[in-house]
């Protein structure tokens, strides 16, 4: 074997843990490895690993296959197949929630406009080093074979992996996929990595090509909420997307802020969405309409995400009871309490104590006159009902009352 290709190998023994495979996938490689083919961990699962990071889905290249079919007929053998990504030459497979994604060894070239037009040629005798350079970043190009326990690692990624670098692998490959931009910018805020100096360029060409408009709002979407739910520092992110220029609206101003609100949900079981529309929603604070709504038309077509978005940011917090009841009925409560601690609004404790008083806080207020009251009442079902329930709840807003003051009321307006 070579010096240089010695050289590359790298004994996992250096690194502290083992890389754990699920169960399931053991079966599946040896059988891959009696057939002469050969399998090798690649991508995010090696990157992650070497962090210390949780590792949640696993791509996998298997070399020496002459098409897809052979592949599949192993992966068959064991489960389900499942078809995405055919086109590309990529087989996916799910157990126990765990997502695999077996792929040939490719070259692509770009032949349109969106992310699905490559031409893709698969190589059943592809070199590593060949095979890696469609990749996007040396970190994410290092190789483990499971059988030898060692690193493969054809442009130094783990050495970028120490020095915490961004850095392209081939440029010509490159910039053949925008969303990379995004890419780079996420990783640099979820790992506290640099880019480096040559790849911010090539990011800022890609950026002045407008090849960026060509990118699906789902991608888009896909990085920024990576950004947001697995940095601790989003800020980091948000600093490269406003010096490459990526958006019309800059973030300035709203960096601590949005670290804040990352510090606040770290500890907490808070659904993903909602975390979400939280940090657009300080994001766009104070910002144009119009800009606005240019920014939203770029990252999601998603009517429930987006109005709630539209919601919150036409709210502000009262310290009244009235004002925190009728907002209730339109906003979750809680949300923009989380929002003006994130800017450091310091005088919410009287806020949040009417809120609990009221049970607000996270659901709307509940009425204390419904329908079957008005039955019990002794009233008929009639469009005077409406009315009825409305001027109950009103009553219930303004007035600090309870329910049995409410229905003498109602008796002593509707009754003729
Ligand atoms: N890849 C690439 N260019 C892209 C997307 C993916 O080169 N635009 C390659 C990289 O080698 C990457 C691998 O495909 O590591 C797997 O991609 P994906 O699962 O999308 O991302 P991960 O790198 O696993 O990162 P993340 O943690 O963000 O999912």
């Amino acid at each position: 074997m070579k010096l240089e290709l010695l050289l590359l190998i790298q004994k996992i023994s250096l690194y502290k843990q083992t890389f754990n495979i699920p169960n399931f996938l053991i079966g599946i490689l040896e059988d891959l490895k009696n057939s002469s083919y050969k399998p090798y961990f690649v991508g995010g699962c090696v990157r992650d690993f070497l962090l210390n990071k949780e590792i949640k889905d696993f791509d996998i290249e298997v070399f020496g296959l002459n098409s897809l079919e052979e592949l599949r007929t192993i992966l068959e053998k064991h489960t389900k197949v499942i078809e995405v990504g055919k086109t590309f030459g990529v087989l996916k497979i799910e157990e126990n929630g765990i997502e695999c994604d077996f792929s040939i060894p490719r070259v692509e070239k770009k032949v349109g406009k969106t992310h699905k037009s490559f031409e893709v040629k698969l190589f059943s005798d592809l070199s590593i080093k060949k095979a890696a350079k469609r990749r996007d970043f040396t970190i994410n190009a290092i190789y483990y074979d499971y059988f030898k326990n060692s690193f493969i690692d054809p442009f130094l990624g783990l050495k970028d992996l120490k020095k915490r670098k961004i850095r392209y692998i081939d440029k010509k490959s490159f910039v053949e996929d925008s969303l990379r931009v995004f890419r780079a910018i996420g990783f640099a805020s979820r790992f506290n990595f640099k880019i480096t100096k040559k790849t911010k360029h090539l990011l800022k060409d890609i950026v002045k090509s407008d090849e960026l408009d060509n990118l699906s709002r789902e991608r888009v979407f896909e990085e920024l909420k990576k950004l947001f739910l697995k940095s601790k520092k989003p800020s980091i992110g948000l600093k490269l997307l406003d010096e490459l220029k990526i958006f019309k609206i800059s973030f300035f101003g709203k960096y601590r802020a949005i670290n804040r609100l990352s510090k606040i949900l770290e500890n907490r079981e808070f659904e993903e969405k909602r975390a979400l529309v939280l940090f657009f929603t300080i994001l766009l604070r104070g910002e144009k309409e119009d800009e606005v709504l240019e920014f939203l038309s770029k990252i999601s077509c998603d009517k429930k995400f987006l109005s709630s978005i539209n919601s919150l940011l036409k709210e502000s917090l009262e310290d009244d009871y009235i004002s925190l009841k009728k907002q209730s009925l339109r906003v979750v409560l809680e949300d923009l309490i989380l929002i003006e601690l994130a800017f450091k609004n310091k005088n919410l404790s009287s806020i949040i104590k009417k809120c609990e008083e009221f049970d607000i806080l996270n659901r709307a207020l509940k009425p204390h006159i419904m329908g079957v009251d008005l039955l019990e009442l002794g009233f008929s079902p009639s469009c005077d009902f409406r009315n009825m329930l409305n001027f109950a709840l009103d009553l219930q807003i303004r007035e600090n009352i309870s329910k049995e003051e409410i229905k003498s009321s109602i008796l002593k307006n509707f009754v003729k």
